[in-house]
């Protein structure tokens, strides 16, 4: 019987994967071995990655690719990519090239600006606390200093703090609610450190307030962090050209603009579709993200927040075909970093911010929302041409005859086989069979 442990995370690296295998896995030996079989021959690399979380017994793997040839403002990068959907690199690569004689992707950012909150519970009248908070709001941003000294060299710092009357949503309920300009920082530790200063000084500032009286003085700090909803930290993407360009036959070429544009309004109108649209969009969004040593959960939860935004999930893609132009265009939050978390110390994240030219965070921000455009023109594409599973189960056919224990005379013949055939797990099973008994 398993039982629980105490002080787990107190044992070796050694003890931990002993327990784990004995205790929840049916051989333990080869529990060790797949464990172990993953660890980084350099033991400075593998300490670095044993650190980086608690109670780690070994390393996941996630493929990194690279998607070539992305003109973005006139720049050519080729995009590392970590991500374990055997279509997604693929169709990066294929919207790249397309874009790329095309005129490539433009990009602005819209804005850079992060949000995080200060949420307290204030029981005396609301005239009085905004009094205070004028009073004190110098205090607010001095005693903050410490924290914001640096970045404010920079250009960067605390941009503005506000008092939020929440009292109509939840009984004597307020915030401050505070913008920050974190320059290259993704800035999560930055806000929080800052907000959690700024309570401090919210809560000690009100105990000398003379207008409160007594029973109102203690301001009790429900939480300080920061928001990963940052509809002002934007950037837009877009690619277009005439339609006759989209093809090589001009009515063709007509037909497909049509069924893209009729295809992106279906995501703006119909929430499940827009919800599978936008997973698409973050197949190239998250494995971006993920190979700079990014936090994709923070870009997540940001991103989909932002696709509702107007009371409906809708799609965070547009098109439009207007006077013979075919565009197609993203619009979405991303808060990245360039500096600082994982970013310099994954050895890989590093690496790939190189790749991509030592970008700043604007710039990752601008490569990031190409990813997503691209990924979401080559899904939608072939949605509404050859369907998704041609192309799918042609990538997905090498997880499946390694899955089947193909040798690779065997998977050399059933791919030809399969370039001319449609793939399916049926399929592909019954052909190897054949080609077996053959
Ligand atoms: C699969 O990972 C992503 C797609 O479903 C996206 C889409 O439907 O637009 C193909």
């Amino acid at each position: 019987m398993i039982v629980p442990i105490e002080g787990f995370s107190k044992l070796s690296k050694e003890e931990k994967i002993d327990w784990i295998a004995l205790n929840y896995t049916s051989n333990p030996k080869a529990t060790k071995k797949i464990l172990k079989s993953y660890w980084n021959t350099d033991a400075n690399v593998q300490k670095l990655h044993d650190e980086f979380i608690e109670n780690t017994i070994t390393n996941y793997y996630l493929p990194l690719g690279i998607a070539p040839n992305f003109l973005i403002d006139e720049k050519l990068y080729a995009i590392p990519m970590a991500v374990e959907e055997s279509s997604v690199v693929a169709a990066a690569s294929k919207s790249a090239k397309f874009w790329l004689k095309r005129g490539g992707f433009k990009t602005t950012v819209l804005g850079t600006e992060k949000i995080g909150q200060v949420h307290f519970i204030f029981k005396g009248d609301f005239d009085k606390l905004n009094e205070f908070f004028k009073t004190i709001k110098p205090k607010l941003v001095s005693d903050a200093l410490g924290i914001t000294k640096n970045m404010n060299k920079r250009g960067g710092g605390i941009v503005d703090i506000e008092l939020r009357n929440k009292t109509a949503q939840l009984k004597n309920y307020y915030q401050l609610h505070c913008t920050f300009e974190t320059l290259d920082a993704m800035g999560a530790n930055f806000i929080n450190s800052c907000l959690e200063q700024l309570a401090m000084t919210l809560k000690n500032e009100a105990k000398l307030f003379s207008s409160f009286s007594s029973s109102v003085k203690n301001i009790e700090i429900v939480m300080s962090i920061l928001s990963n909803y940052v509809p002002n930290c934007l950037v837009r993407a877009e690619v277009s050209c005439p339609v006759e360009e989209l093809m090589n036959d001009k009515n063709d070429a007509r037909v497909f603009a049509e069924k893209m544009v009729r295809a992106v309004t279906i995501a703006n109108v119909e929430p499940h579709r827009a919800v599978t649209h936008n997973k698409g969009i973050m197949n190239g969004i998250d494995a971006v993200v993920l190979a700079t040593g990014n936090d994709f959960r923070a870009v997540e939860a940001g991103v989909h927040a932002y696709a509702a935004k107007d009371g409906a999930y809708t799609s965070l893609t547009n098109a439009s075909i207007d006077k013979g132009v075919f565009r197609f265009w993203i619009e979405l939050p991303l808060a990245l970093g360039t500096v600082g978390g994982l970013t310099n110390l994954h050895p890989l994240a590093k690496l790939a911010l190189e790749i991509l030219h030592k970008p700043s965070a604007r710039e990752l921000m601008q490569i990031v929302a190409v990813a997503g455009l691209a990924q979401n023109f080559a899904a939608v594409g072939s949605l509404v041409t050859t369907g998704i599973q041609e192309g799918h189960m042609k990538m997905h056919l090498l997880n499946i005859l390694n899955q089947l224990g193909a040798t690779e005379q065997e998977k050399r013949s059933l791919i030809e086989y399969f370039k001319k055939n449609t793939a399916t797990h049926n399929a592909i099973t019954e052909a190897l069979e054949k080609l077996r008994n053959t």
